[in-house]
Formats: C-alpha cells, sequence, structure tokens
C-alpha cells in the first residue's frame, strides 16, 4: 500500500507539479482544490505524466467537513498546505480576503488535522518574510522585517501559528524564492488567470504575442545593471524539496518540530539577466521597455542554501537558461491549445 499524502491546492502551478513528483516518489497524492486560481486541465497534463488521474475534490479547504470527510476515508500521513492567494498587489487591495483564505484556511487544516490526530505538515512560505534584507544572502536565521503586504503578513503569521502548534504538530516550512519554469514536458505549467503579474508569465505572453511588451519595474535600483535581483528556481526543483520534505516528516527525521527552509538556489540574477538568458536559450526577442519602479518591490534577495543542503539533503538542480526553456515550451504549448 502506497502511502498517501493530501495535497491542497493540488492543481496550482507549484501544488500539480509536487503531484507529479509525489508518484514518482512512490506516494499517493490525494487533492483537494476550490479551482479559485486553478483549471481542471491541470488534471489532464498530470494524467498524461502519471498514468492516472489522482483522487481529486472541489472543495474550498476552509470547509471542515469536506476536509474531514476526505481524510476520514483516505487515511492520508500528510498534508502539502499550498491552497492560499499569491498576488502581493491583490492582497493591498483585498486584505480581508487574504488574511481569511489564507489564514482561515491554514487554522482550518490544524483543526481538522488535530481531529484526525495527524500530525504532518509541509507549508508553503514565501522569501517575502525576509522584506528587504540588511544583508544577501538570507539565510534562515536571518531576522525578518515587517510584511510588505498583506500576502506577506499571511506568510508571516502562518509562520506563527505554525510554531505556537509544534507541542503537536510537526511543520516543515518552506520559504520559497521565485518558482519559475514548468514541466520539461510541458504537460503542466502556471496558468495566470487574467494579466499576469509576475515576471516570466508576463515575458512568455509577450513574446507569444498576447502583450505588446514587458516593462522593467526600474532600473536606477544600487544593483550591478539597475534592476532588481531575485533568486529563481525551477518548479521541478521546487517539487522535489517537497518531497524531501515529506519523507523527512514521515521518517522522523525532524531536529525540532517547527523546521524552517530557504528554497532557492543560492543564485540572484537581475531582471535584464533574465530577460537576456530566454533570448539566448530560445533564440527569440523580448520586446521590452524601462518604466517606473513597481511599489513595495524588494531591491534584491537571494537564499544562503547551506541549511537546506546540508539538512534537508536538498540542491537545486536546474539552471536559469532551463527554466527559460521550459517556461517557453510551456507558453507555446498554451498558443496551441487556443
Ligand atoms: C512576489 C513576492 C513573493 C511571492 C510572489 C508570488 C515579494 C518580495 N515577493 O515575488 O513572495 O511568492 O510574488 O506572486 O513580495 N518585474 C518586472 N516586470 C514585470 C513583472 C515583474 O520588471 O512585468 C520584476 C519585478 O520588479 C521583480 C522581478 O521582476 O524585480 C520578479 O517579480 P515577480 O515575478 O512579480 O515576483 P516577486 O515580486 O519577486
Amino acid at each position: 500500500m502506497k502511502k498517501k499524502i493530501l495535497v491542497t491546492g493540488g492543481l496550482g502551478f507549484i501544488g500539480s507539479h509536487t503531484v507529479v513528483c509525489l508518484h514518482e516518489a512512490g506516494f499517493e497524492p490525494i487533492i483537494i482544490d476550490n479551482l479559485s486560481n486553478s483549471l481542471m486541465s491541470a488534471m489532464d497534463g498530470i494524467q498524461s505524466l502519471i498514468g492516472y488521474k489522482p483522487t481529486f475534490i472541489n472543495a474550498d479547504v476552509n470547509d471542515k467537513i469536506a476536509l474531514s470527510n476526505l481524510i476520514e476515508s483516505h487515511k492520508p500521513e500528510a498534508i502539502i498546505h499550498f491552497a492560499a492567494f499569491k498576488a502581493v498587489g491583490e492582497s493591498v487591495e483585498k486584505p480581508l480576503m487574504y488574511y481569511h483564505n489564507n489564514l482561515g484556511g491554514l487554522i482550518s487544516v490544524l483543526e481538522v488535522m488535530q481531529q484526525h490526530n495527524l500530525s504532518n505538515l509541509v507549508f508553503s512560505s514565501s522569501c517575502t518574510v525576509y522584506g528587504e534584507p540588511d544583508t544577501v544572502p538570507v539565510s534562515e536565521s536571518t531576522s525578518t522585517k515587517p510584511a510588505q503586504s498583506p500576502y506577506g503578513a499571511t506568510k508571516q503569521m502562518g509562520e506563527i501559528i505554525l510554531n505556537d502548534n509544534a507541542s503537536w504538530c510537526n511543520t516543515q516550512c518552506l520559504r520559497y524564492f521565485n518558482p519559475i519554469g514548468a514541466h520539461p514536458t510541458a504537460a503542466l505549467g502556471e496558468l495566470p488567470l487574467g494579466v499576469p503579474n509576475n515576471l516570466i508569465p508576463f515575458l512568455t505572453q509577450t513574446v507569444a504575442g498576447i502583450r505588446k511588451e514587458l516593462t522593467i519595474f526600474g532600473s536606477d535600483y544600487e544593483t550591478p545593471d539597475g534592476t532588481c535581483i531575485r533568486d529563481y528556481i525551477h518548479v521541478m526543483d521546487l517539487a522535489e524539496a517537497h518531497v524531501k520534505a515529506v519523507e523527512r516528516l514521515l521518517n522522523k527525521q525532524q531536529l525540532e518540530s517547527f523546521e524552517v527552509f530557504n528554497i532557492g538556489t543560492g543564485n540572484g540574477f537581475s531582471v535584464l539577466e533574465v530577460i537576456r538568458s530566454f533570448e539566448e536559450e530560445n533564440k527569440i526577442a523580448v520586446p521590452h521597455k524601462i518604466g517606473p519602479r513597481r511599489p513595495g518591490d524588494v531591491v534584491k534577495v537571494w537564499a544562503d542554501t547551506t541549511k537546506v543542503e546540508n539538512v534537508l539533503g536538498w540542491k537545486a538542480k536546474r539552471g536559469l537558461n532551463e527554466m527559460m526553456r521550459d517556461a517557453w515550451n510551456w507558453q507555446l504549448k498554451l498558443n496551441q491549445n487556443t
């Protein structure tokens, strides 16, 4: 019997890739997703890669009865909790919606876990908890800064809630840097609904002719080329980190009940370097212009990966060019389908 892992938000960008990696590692993924920012087509992609459709219910994690029934009938060994809103700008406009969904959802998951004596959780946190760091790279012991947005606040508060429940809940808290790319077969990828906020989907849609040009948000920052620097990580590397985290929980290898890991590559790239890498890898130009700074943007942040490599035993394997190739192949596949 395969061990079952419940994946909330399992049809989303990171969730769907993780479902595939869980299957490949010998687990049986079970999915709960309310399709608020995902599409059923992700299930077709999953099926084409793993050969079957995993158990899925279309429900909100705030629906404790649905969640409880799912856990009762499948008895998962752990939960990976992805289901949350993630748009920084939208969170500023609709803070209550973010607090309700991201924190209410987490509390609902924890309450139902406690009811069922289930005590293994992987939590999606974010490098946003570091705010604008005083020094880079940031390590897990770098102090967090006041959140720049309600979205960031929900990640910080989520970590506090989990730390406060460490007496009974074992948590692997993964602080993601900037996840991009797609499955190398183009069976799965990011499906932003509406105009994308994030760099890579906006870039690939621009090259595909859906958007006129990419605006670089500021070129007068204190960085070598004046544009902001981020630690971009391939979504497959990120998905594999979740498998490692689940294995650490199930093998009872945790040194502390609440453990935090940076999930990045340890390399920072500027917006201009990303554009150059895309152009080189795919041999196609990216129409772009320089625009004003985007309020709330951090100047530069990248991960110190010492802890995650030594303790979790995970290291990102894929480079920026591979991320650019897979992101573009995914966009080409989307174009074919429209
Ligand atoms: C933000 C959050 C991150 C969150 C992610 C999910 C912060 C510090 N980071 O990442 O925690 O998980 O959103 O949505 O809050 N850019 C352009 N033009 C564009 C779009 C982006 O120049 O059209 C630039 C940005 O200024 C930035 C970089 O590209 O320097 C990456 O931006 P983006 O992809 O939006 O991610 P973050 O803001 O880094």
